[in-house]
């Protein structure tokens, strides 16, 4: 088991596109176990592998309260989604950036979990908004992207000045 370095925006490395993941093999299920030790450690209640420079469609979620109901979702599809709601969402690739950002409320999910099984989640809440959260980062996407390119531009700058003080 490892934990796994996090890319920062504006790193161009978050803007690739994942692909899908064809086999379950162990080296898979190692990068799942990765994701998961990388996502408590930080701590964070999702992660997406965009994220740890890895392009495969992956992402691992936990919302609840005592970090015992890991969800793995591999090659990730919203086949439907209704309704709108607006949280404040934050994200290990931005640190410490906290913005309002609407999605939609209700959606169902299709996926492959880690044992290679078709599930398909239906949800909403916190749940629902990670779901898309991650999603997007599998297509390159960050939740900064999804704000005003002035707010965007002002994150981007102070992001860019934290890590030079590092
Ligand atoms: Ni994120």
């Amino acid at each position: 088991m490892a934990i796994l370095k996090i890319l920062h925006f504006p790193d161009s490395r978050l803007y690739t596109k994942a692909k899908q993941v064809k086999q379950i093999d162990s080296k898979i299920q190692n990068v799942i176990t990765d994701m998961f030790e990388t996502m408590y450690a930080a701590p964070g209640i999702g992660l997406a592998a965009t994220q740890v420079n890895i392009h495969q469609q992956i992402v691992v979620i936990d919302v609840s309260e005592n970090k015992n109901q890991p969800i793995c979702l591999i090659n990730p599809n919203i086949t439907s989604a209704d309704g709108q709601q607006s949280t404040e969402e934050g994200c290990l690739s931005v640190p410490d950036i906290f913005e309002q950002v609407k999605r939609a409320e209700n959606i169902t999910v299709q996926a492959i979990n880690k044992d290679g099984e078709q599930i398909v989640l239906t949800t909403d809440g916190i749940l629902s908004v990670c779901i898309q959260h991650e999603i997007d980062h599998l297509n390159g996407k960050l939740f900064v992207d999804r704000l005003s390119s002035l707010k965007r531009q002002r994150i981007k700058q102070k992001l860019i000045k934290q890590q030079r003080n590092k």
